[in-house]
């Protein structure tokens, strides 16, 4: 029988960055151990499972998004034998390890590349994209690398370019080959059997290209301070019909194992997005909902937003929403401090799997780093364009010794300079701590059916504030009020809803009994339990 409700449904995920969670051997590179010894934080601050991006052999030229053997860990990382301790730990405590999957592409370090750019005849040639060049010597088409340039790269030794979406030292995979395919299958068997709960699948909709190689079209909406690769729409180059051939194939491998999850990273618009559920179940759990990244931080905006998502979503669909990763600018950057609380409530509070990004729930902020000293492929191809990824990977901010925390050699990214005030120690201590909201939170989530799985409806918006109802049946269901903005605000509406506030930003709140009409300050949010 089918299950009703499975854990990556009600729970809470956890993004942890290995290189910058926590180091233990003090060479300034976060590592598995390392995240063994923080397991009891994660614990302590309750989430469900921690998502860990690439931990795989990789030479870094896109920090572990550039995999050479899918199967073993890197070095720097550790061994077998800590990813499996960390596996048992993890267990242990109730968390599930979800690891992240890169099928679009390879490194050109990989022996599968290798291999296949030794000759035209070499049996892994078809194993990635190789083309003739134009006439001319030009490569086949004008599609732009996501990092810059062309996508195409000349190879001096066979006489053709082959494909890469990312950098030169990615070259993509030839998703329509059937030995490809089936080799990619094995290694998530290989982790699935090793007991890992699901993965994180990277630039999903980028697999599958049109194979007759059309030009992309210009984008009409370009403006020069966009990336390069904006130019173009890439109409062939991304998200094609068939990838759904391809999604449902995973699925099926991620279906031989039990309560696994599948969660995919794709940017694209909501009526294309939720394509990736697939018909029936036969697509990825949680396509990853990226709205909240780049929406304008307003109360009808994202009002506008939710509804939005919940009309476009299938019947079958389970929603999901993040608000940071390791590729976007920083929550408490981009909205500012203030409303990072109301941020939380938000994400904790709505229908779907929230997935919190490691440093939010302490508040950490884009970290500024010399050009000198920048290390993401991003930054340094795009100087001019301040969209560096360095700036959101700094080390996690643990207590306020020597690197906070983090290691006690040179942390291969600077840290920010205000670890000292916002760190995981020092906010455990101060109960009005954007941490121990979290914490207030995400227990109140894991305990509350009506937080967790309930519906979800929205009773009023305006240009400051949101409030919705959660609700199961014969269950409490909770009243959350939130001002996206920092003047005071009202509530003010026809339904006389009261009841005990349960978490508030401002702790004197919780206990209380607000009754509308009720009035609350800027950047003021709460979560009430509703008088039955
Ligand atoms: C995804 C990853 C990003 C990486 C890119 C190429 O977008 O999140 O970090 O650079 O894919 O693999
Ligand atoms: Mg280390």
């Amino acid at each position: 029988m089918e299950q009703l409700t499975y854990w990556w449904q009600s729970g809470v995920i956890y993004q942890i960055y290995p290189r910058s969670f926590q180091d233990s051997d003090d060479d300034g590179i976060g590592d598995l151990q390392g995240i063994i010894q923080r397991l009891d934080y994660l614990q302590w601050l309750g989430v469900t499972a921690i998502w860990l991006s690439p931990i795989f052999p990789s030479p870094m030229a896109d920090f572990g998004y550039d995999v050479s053997d899918y199967t073993s860990i890197y070095p720097l990382f550790g061994t077998m034998e800590d990813f499996d301790m960390l596996l048992t730990a993890a267990h242990k405590r109730n968390i599930k390890v979800i690891l992240d999957f890169v099928p679009n592409h390879t490194s050109d370090q990989h022996p599968w590349f290798i291999a296949s750019k030794s000759s035209r005849s070499d049996p892994k040639r078809d194993w990635y994209l190789w083309r003739n060049a134009n006439e001319d010597g030009s490569p086949p088409n004008n599609w732009r690398s996501v990092f810059g340039g062309s996508a195409w790269e000349w190879d001096e030794n066979t006489h053709q370019y082959y494909y890469h979406g990312f950098l030169k030292e990615q070259p993509d995979l030839n998703w329509r080959n059937e030995e490809v395919r089936q080799a990619m299958y094995d290694v998530i068997r290989f982790w699935m059997t090793k007991g890992v709960d699901g993965f994180r699948i990277d630039v999903l909709w980028h697999v599958i290209k049109d194979d007759t190689w059309p030009d992309n079209p210009l984008n009409p909406d370009y403006v020069s301070s966009m990336p390069e690769y904006d130019e173009l729409l890439p109409l062939y180059s991304t998200d094609q019909p068939e990838v759904h051939d391809i999604v449902n194939g995973m699925r099926r491998v991620f279906n031989e194992y039990p309560n696994r999850v599948m969660i995919a990273e794709v940017y694209l618009p909501l009526d294309k997005l939720m394509l990736y559920y697939g018909i029936n179940q036969s697509g990825a759990h949680l396509p990853f909902n990226f709205m909240l990244l780049s929406l304008p931080w307003t109360a009808t905006t994202i009002a506008e937003a939710i509804s939005d998502y919940e009309q476009h979503l299938p019947a079958d669909g389970w929603p999901n929403w993040v608000l940071g990763n390791h590729d976007r600018p920083r929550l408490a950057t981009r909205i500012g401090r203030e409303q990072t609380p109301i941020a939380a409530i938000l994400l904790l509070t709505l229908r779907g799997t929230p997935t919190i990004y490691y440093g939010e729930e302490i508040g950490m902020q884009d970290v500024p780093v010399l050009p000198t000293e920048t290390q993401d492929p991003q930054g340094l191809r795009m100087p001019d364009k301040q969209i560096s990824r360095d700036p959101v990977r700094s080390p996690m901010q643990w207590n306020d010794s020597i690197n906070a925390g983090f290691s006690k050699g040179k942390p291969w990214l600077p840290l920010s300079i205000d670890y000292r005030r916002y760190n995981v120690a020092a906010e455990q201590l101060q109960p009005y701590s954007l941490l121990m909201l979290y914490k207030r939170l995400i227990t109140l989530r894991q305990s509350e059916l009506s937080l967790s799985l309930g519906s979800y409806t929205q009773v009023y918006a305006d240009n400051q504030l949101l409030a919705y109802i959660r609700k199961v049946e014969n269950e409490d269901s909770f009243l959350i009020v939130l001002n996206f903005t920092h003047r005071p605000a009202y509530l003010n509406i026809a339904e006389n809803y009261s009841g005990t506030v349960v978490v508030a930003t401002e702790l004197i709140r919780e206990g209380n009994i607000l009754t509308v009409p009720f009035a609350l300050g800027g950047d003021e949010g709460v979560v009430i339990r509703l008088k039955k």
